[in-house]
This record gives C-alpha cells, structure tokens and sequence, in this order.
C-alpha cells in the first residue's frame, strides 16, 4: 500500500471519479492535477491551451506533476496528456499508478459535450491521439484497468486489492 497513486489514462476515463473515491478509501489527500494547475494559474485550462499554448502547459503539468508526486499519502489524478513526456513517465514509473482503459467510442461520446482542449473534432481525431499514446500509458503504469462499463466504485475496488498486494 505505497503512496503516491497516481490515475492515468484518456480524456472521459473517470480517472477524477476514481481518484477521488480511493482518496477517500485510503484516507489519502486526493489533488486533480488539471484542478491545480488551474488554480495556480488563475485561469481555466482551455484558457491557458488558447493564451500561451500546449508547450506552456505541459511546462506546468511536469512541474506540477513532480510536485503532486512528492507526497505519500496522496491520489494524482492525472490529465490525459501527462505520459506525453519521458520525464513524466518516468516519475510515474517510479510510483504506484494505475491506467483507466474504456472503450474508445465510450470515451469519445463522453467527452463531446465539454470544452477539453484536444478532445478533437473528429472520431478519427481522437483515435489518432489515443493510438499515439496507448503504449505510453502502458508502459508508465503497474496495473492496467479495463473500466468495461464497471462503476467507478467497482473500479476503485479492484485498485484497492491491487495496491493491498
Ligand atoms: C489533455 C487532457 C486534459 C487536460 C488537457 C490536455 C490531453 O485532462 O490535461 O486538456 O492531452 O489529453 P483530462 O484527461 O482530465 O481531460
């Protein structure tokens, strides 16, 4: 039961949702890494995308994610794009963390309606990000969850056996 935990995987996996709950579970703090960058920027993500673009906010997102890490007892929800850098990847690699894997159509109707930066326009689109990131997410990861329509409760409950070892 090592801290940190950290959740990744693609936009609409319910890594929040999950991280959230075992947050809770653990008695953990729980941080949203896109909620903290936000806030430390004074301005939504889509904001700092349109302002200062992405290389600026995977600037903040690695720092922010080194940051986020350094705690034992804490659950990072992280945002889709974090495995993006191998600097990242590594921290995560250095820690328990877990990918969200949904099916991508799910994943692609859940994210239709907000205003994520790169949920792109097309389902081609957002498959061509997924395919490019697949390996990324596996590679960062100690165990791989296939959400499969499962709650997030159920979800957080096969994270906890994992983590109980
Ligand atoms: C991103 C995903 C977002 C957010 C930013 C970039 C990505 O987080 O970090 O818009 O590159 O996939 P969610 O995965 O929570 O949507």
């Amino acid at each position: 039961m090592k801290g940190p935990l950290a959740i990744i995987g693609y936009m609409g996996s319910g890594k929040s949702t999950v991280g959230r709950i075992l947050a809770r579970r653990l008695g953990w703090e729980f941080v949203d890494l896109d909620t903290e960058l936000a806030v430390r920027e004074k301005r939504p993500i889509p904001q700092i995308f349109r302002e200062s673009g992405e290389g600026y906010f995977r600037d903040l997102e690695s720092r922010g994610l080194a940051w986020a890490l350094r705690t034992e007892e804490r659950v990072v929800a992280c945002g889709g794009g974090v495995v993006l850098r191998e600097e990242n990847r590594r921290l995560l690699s250095a820690v328990s963390t877990v990918f969200l894997e949904e099916d991508l159509g799910v994943l692609y109707a859940r994210t239709r309606g907000d205003s994520r930066p790169l949920r792109g326009t097309s389902r081609e689109e957002f498959e061509r990000r997924y395919a490019e990131r697949e390996a990324l997410y596996a590679e960062s990861c100690g165990l791989r969850v296939l959400v499969d329509g499962r709650t997030p409760e159920e979800v957080a409950e096969e994270v906890l056996r994992w983590m109980k070892g």
